[in-house]
């Protein structure tokens, strides 16, 4: 229930920013809608080449969704029955699911627990065939056609060494930047590199909750290999080239015109909300400091863990970034803390009318559609992933959010630990 003075304060407030840029996107639509062109077009156009020039890439291709672009992708890479996919088990259902889409097998590997993205150490064993519990599953390290790794709540994945591995076993990375456009990382020689940039694909998504949000679905793959750019383009209007004649299969995953014209104007504003996130996230590590409500990681982050948790800890563990130094940026997406009985800290925030989101609560090789890859009969393979799963929370974040809503926020959180 909320408390009669407090209004609600929810996970993410599209309306604030809808109000904020409201002439400027009915214009664009009102424009669109009279020019009749609803189907690619100059808008498309005009936007691939706007976000190629905001990500510094040569291609950048609009498509219908996040999903698609992961899909578009491999399909670019003409992974299907046999080869096998690596990438994180503690991601969106999507990542998972084009990989399976394919007829390809998912392998699921487990995440560094400080940042909530893949491994690269973990992925390294497997690909050398020293991790003996993965030989169960049936997969081998040969069948690795390509790794996605996520760039989970807007924070990139350690993109150095999964480009190191890339190059040392030849297999293409397939960067998941669906929640983290914009984001950056520095690397050990000070060079600081986007998400979606360097890997041989960088998959995007517009879903409208999104730090870039169409005002319905959308996606974006970027690709470096020029010829793998030019497949990517005839994949996505069903391999047509010239007009109804297929020399490949692709599928309709086109972005939608009228979509390309709002993210055109949306775009222009995502730095300063990047900005205005990294600002909130910063204020809430500050008052989650203050009112002494910290925990230290768990131990288990450093060493062994099991997925039956050990850890005590009685406060929040703050979002770790591992990316803030020398220019690197986490774009906050979302907020995410970890706690211990994080699902009664949920229902006592839902019940005062803050929101507040698990993603994700169960692990991908724990979902019943993967039961067969044979995952429950192996201890132990992804016991950070399930952790975080149990722990994981995350809280209100968007550029409009108040100082005094954060504050109501943090207070709420101490008084339901206390
Ligand atoms: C990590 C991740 N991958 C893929 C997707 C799929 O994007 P879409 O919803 O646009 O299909 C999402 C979107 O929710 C996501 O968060």
């Amino acid at each position: 229930m909320t408390q009669p003075d407090n209004k609600p304060i929810p996970l993410l407030d599209l309306q604030a920013q809808y109000d904020s840029i409201a002439t400027e996107l009915e214009s664009a639509a009102l424009q669109l809608m009279r020019s009749g062109q609803f189907i690619m077009g100059n808008p498309v156009a005009q936007f691939e080449s706007d976000i190629a020039g905001y990500l510094g890439v040569e291609n950048a291709i609009g498509c219908a969704s996040g999903s698609d672009a992961l899909l578009l992708a491999l399909m670019a890479l003409d992974i299907g029955p046999g080869d096998a996919v690596i990438t994180s088990p503690f991601t969106f259902f999507a990542t998972g699911g084009a990989i399976a889409r394919l007829g390809a097998t998912p392998v699921f590997i487990d995440i560094r627990p400080s940042d909530f993205n893949l491994d690269p150490a973990s992925v390294r064993r497997f690909l050398e065939g020293s991790n003996t519990r993965y030989q169960a599953l049936g997969v081998s390290p040969e069948q690795v056609k390509a790794i996605i790794p996520v760039h989970l709540y807007g924070q990139m994945a350690d993109m150095e060494k999964f480009l190191a591995i890339s190059k040392e076993f030849s297999i293409p990375l397939v960067e998941d930047a669906a929640q983290a456009i914009g984001a950056k990382q520095s690397f050990s020689d000070g060079c600081v590199v986007g998400a979606g940039v360097e890997g041989d694909f960088g998959c995007f998504s517009f879903f409208p909750s999104k730090n870039l949000g169409a005002f319905g679905d959308g996606g974006l793959i970027t690709v470096c290999d020029p010829e793998l750019a030019e497949k990517v383009r005839v994949l996505r209007l069903h391999g047509s080239k010239p007009k109804y004649y297929h020399r490949i299969v692709g599928i309709n995953s086109r972005l939608d015109t009228l979509q390309a014209a709002i993210l055109g104007v949306k775009l222009k504003h995502l730095d300063v909300w990047s900005a205005a996130r990294q600002e909130k996230a910063g204020f809430y590590n500050r008052l989650f400091t203050e009112a002494g409500l910290v925990s230290e990681a768990p131990a288990c982050w450093t060493g062994g863990c099991t997925s039956v948790c050990q850890w005590e800890g009685q406060g929040v563990v703050l979002p770790y970034e591992t990316v803030a130094l020398n220019g690197g940026a986490h774009i906050y997406h979302q907020y995410t803390i970890r706690v211990k009985n994080r699902d009664s800290l949920a229902q006592g925030l839902s019940d005062v009318g803050i929101g507040n989101s698990v993603y994700y609560p169960l692990c991908l090789h724990q979902q019943e559609c993967f039961t067969g890859l044979g995952y429950a009969g192996i201890k132990e393979l992804c016991p950070h992933a399930v952790c975080a799963s149990n722990q994981a929370l995350s809280l209100p974040i968007y550029p409009e959010l108040s100082q005094d809503d954060q504050r109501r926020v943090v207070e709420t959180i101490g008084q339901l630990l206390a």
